[in-house]
């Protein structure tokens, strides 16, 4: 009886710990840039595993759709009206977090970003200044303004969404490729710096996903044939696809993983230049 009752016991707790490795229950996670693209499927994502989720974007109307359309759903999602590209709107936005999470943070997925595509000559210094801001001093700066919080969680995660741009040379643009190289390299160092903290990093790279960043490339059907062609599953990403990446990254049980840049890109990279077409 007292075997049965035991053996019981250790089956519940076995598999009460696999559920909790795979589940994100009781964890908080700032998203930016969460009303459309890679970003929304992130919220919805990180939602769906349990967390409460902290999003912004710029726009009040769209954030407050999304936020409607998550409160049906029964995703606990909160949101503030930021433009990640400001210093000032970056300190408010993670002071609304730590009061909104009491001073604690599990996860932050630095997504928002932007390109221009241009030659690299053609640049203004407006155009450099602007995407600068946008991907690459807005993510440094909001990791350190949460280290705090991602620390006092106990168990902190960060996710960049960078890019297989910042990988291998694309015609993207040669400073939002920058940036995303230059991501790729804050991911390394930060796992290193911070692992004695517990907070583990990783990056994300994508390769061509449908969102309103790229419809307008993808519409031009003689492009989109060319990145099937050099894509060897033939097809661009879904978002969801993505998210997928970044919820397992936060996962405890991807708990010694860090410093890394996995490529979210249906095998481009790895496509020495052969496989073509077919
Ligand atoms: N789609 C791709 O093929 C692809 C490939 C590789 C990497 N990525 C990366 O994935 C990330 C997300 O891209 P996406 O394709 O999902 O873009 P998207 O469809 O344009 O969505 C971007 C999201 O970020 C928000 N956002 C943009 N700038 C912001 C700012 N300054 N402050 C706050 N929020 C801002 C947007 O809302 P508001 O405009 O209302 O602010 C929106 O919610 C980016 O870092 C991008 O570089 C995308």
């Amino acid at each position: 009886m007292g075997d049965a009752t035991g053996s019981r016991n250790s089956s519940a707790a076995t598999a009460s710990r696999a559920t909790s490795r795979w589940s994100l229950q009781g964890m908080t996670a700032l998203v930016t840039g969460g009303t459309r693209g890679i970003g929304h499927a992130v919220v919805e994502e990180l939602a769906g595993l349990g967390a409460s989720v902290h999003t912004c974007s710029r726009k009040e109307d769209e954030l407050a759709e999304c936020l409607k359309k998550w409160a049906s759903l029964g995703f606990r999602v909160t949101g503030s009206v930021c433009d990640v590209s400001v210093r000032e709107q970056r300190d408010r936005l993670i002071r609304e977090v730590s009061s909104t999470f009491d001073g604690k943070l599990n996860i932050l997925v630095n997504n928002a970003g932007t390109n221009v595509r241009k030659p690299t000559v053609e640049f203004s210094a407006e155009e450099f200044s602007l995407i600068m801001t946008t991907n690459l001093e807005s993510a440094y700066h909001l990791c350190q303004l949460a280290h705090p919080l991602l620390k006092a969680s106990g168990a902190g995660s960060i996710v960049f969404v960078s890019s297989i741009a910042g990988v291998v040379a694309i015609n993207t643009g040669s400073i939002y490729a920058a940036t995303k190289g230059a991501i790729n390299q804050i991911t390394k160092n930060l796992a290193c710096e911070w692992a004695k903290d517990n907070i583990r990093i990783n990056s994300v790279a994508p390769w061509y996903i449908k969102t309103s960043l790229v419809e307008h490339l993808l519409q031009d059907e003689v492009f989109l044939q060319r990145i099937v062609d050099r894509t060897p599953m033939k097809r661009v990403g879904e978002p969801e696809e993505v998210s997928s990446l970044v919820a397992y990254l936060c996962l405890p049980a991807a708990s010694y993983i860090t410093g890394q840049i996995i490529s979210v890109d249906g095998g481009m990279t790895v496509n020495g230049g052969l496989y073509t077409s077919g």
